[in-house]
Parts: C-alpha cells; structure tokens; sequence
C-alpha cells in the first residue's frame, strides 16, 4: 500500500492517543504521539528546575532529546535519551505546566523538525494540536477529534481510575478547560481545524466506530 501520512488533531481527552495508536495498528503504520514529546520536555524542565519562561534554555533541551515511540499492546512507550519517561510524563505536575513550554515558539520550532523528519518517509499516524496546520500540512487524511467537555473529563476519570489515581470530575473539567483555553488562544500554532480536516465529534461514539471512520476516509482519500 502507499505509504500516506494521517494527522489527528484535537483538545485534551478527545480520544486522539488511544485512536491513532489503534488506526496505526490497522494500517501497519507508525503511531507518533506529539503531547508526549512536549510532556517529556516539560518533565525535565521540571526536573532541572528550570524557569518555565527562560524560552532559550528549553529550547536547548529539547534540541539535545533523541525521541523514540515504542507502541506495545496495551499503549505507547517514550523514551528519552534512551531512558523509559513513559510513567513521569502522566504526572500531574507535567500535566499542569506542559501548555507552558508548548506556548513557547523555540521550543516548537525544535519539536515541529523533530516531528516532521519522524513523517518524512510516510507511513505515520501523528495526533497532536498543529499537525493538520503546521507540522504535516500535505499529510493525505486529517481529522479534527472533538468531543463534549463533560465526556472528555468522564473519560479522563476513567483512565485515571483505572491506574488507581483518585481525583474527581469536577476538578477535571477545570483542568481540561484551562489547556483547551491555553492551547486554543495561544499566539503560535494554536488549535485550530485545517481547511481540509474533517471533524469527527466522538461524543457518544466508540473506540472502534471512530477508528473505522478514520479508515473509511483513508480509503477515499488516498
Ligand atoms: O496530547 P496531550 O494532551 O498529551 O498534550 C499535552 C500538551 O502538549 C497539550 O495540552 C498542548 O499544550 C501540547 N501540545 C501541543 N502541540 C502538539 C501536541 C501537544 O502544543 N502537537
């Protein structure tokens, strides 16, 4: 088959990790999950007590970050530098601070050429805010994930529970609407849909209905 490029943008909680890695399976295609590039910045800025606004030193430490995705049966692995980060990235304390360092327009120059050289052979499922926009415009198939507020921070509870990290609803949907503000207002590659993605709402849809959906617009599209 002709190795195409597939981006999938969206706000926090939309589903996109689970989604692409589950699309990429389908295709036998490589599944990059950009949030966690920009986490694992953040975790060692975090990590190295670093000013949240000193652009330069970040963008700096990004440069030096070999980023390897590993997807195994039941997730994706990140490693950085060789070193498995794929449990510190999740933290609450990267969650809360990775709008931060995203917001930075160095440290996005850095991730983007990183990123576009992981697509450049094809053959990638990519999710993220700016892949359909910025980092793969010509990429074949783009989807634009969207879902309810509410069923996003449902789905986060979920997840979070699953791993036995107590938290509450409310508090997630606060969480999740200050990124979506963060991520959407920002002055640099805010999220936004590409003329030439489609929206695909999955509130109420499942897993698989929306990877079907994913593949039937490959098909048409390629
Ligand atoms: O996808 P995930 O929620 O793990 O992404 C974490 C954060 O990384 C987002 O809230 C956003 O601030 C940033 N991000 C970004 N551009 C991307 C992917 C993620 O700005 N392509």
């Amino acid at each position: 088959m002709q190795k195409f490029n597939i981006a999938i943008d969206g706000p926090a909680g939309a589903g996109k990790s689970t989604v692409a890695r589950l699309t990429a399976k389908r295709l036998n295609f490589q599944y990059i999950d950009t949030g966690a590039m920009y986490r694992a910045v953040t975790w060692e800025v975090l990590r190295r007590q670093i000013p949240m606004d000193d652009e330069q030193r970040i963008a700096e430490i990004a440069a030096e970050m070999d980023f390897s995705l590993e997807t195994t049966a039941s997730g994706t692995k990140i490693y950085v530098n060789g070193r498995d980060v794929t449990e510190e990235i999740r933290s609450e304390a990267v969650t809360s601070h990775v709008s931060a360092v995203a917001q930075l327009p160095s440290v996005r120059d850095v991730l983007v050429a990183k990123q576009q050289k992981m697509a450049a052979a094809g053959g990638v499922v990519m999710d993220g805010r700016d892949i359909g926009t910025k980092v793969l415009p010509e990429a074949e198939v783009k989807v634009l994930l969207t879902a309810s507020i509410e069923e996003r921070a449902k789905r986060r509870l979920h997840e979070m529970r699953a791993k036995g990290i107590q938290t509450d609803l409310e508090r997630l949907k606060r969480e999740i609407a200050a990124r979506d503000k963060i991520d959407s207002e920002r002055s640099v590659s805010p999220l936004r849909k590409a003329k030439d993605a489609v929206t695909v709402d999955t509130t109420g849809m499942t897993i698989e209905q929306v990877v079907e959906n994913i593949l039937d617009l490959s098909r048409t599209k390629v």
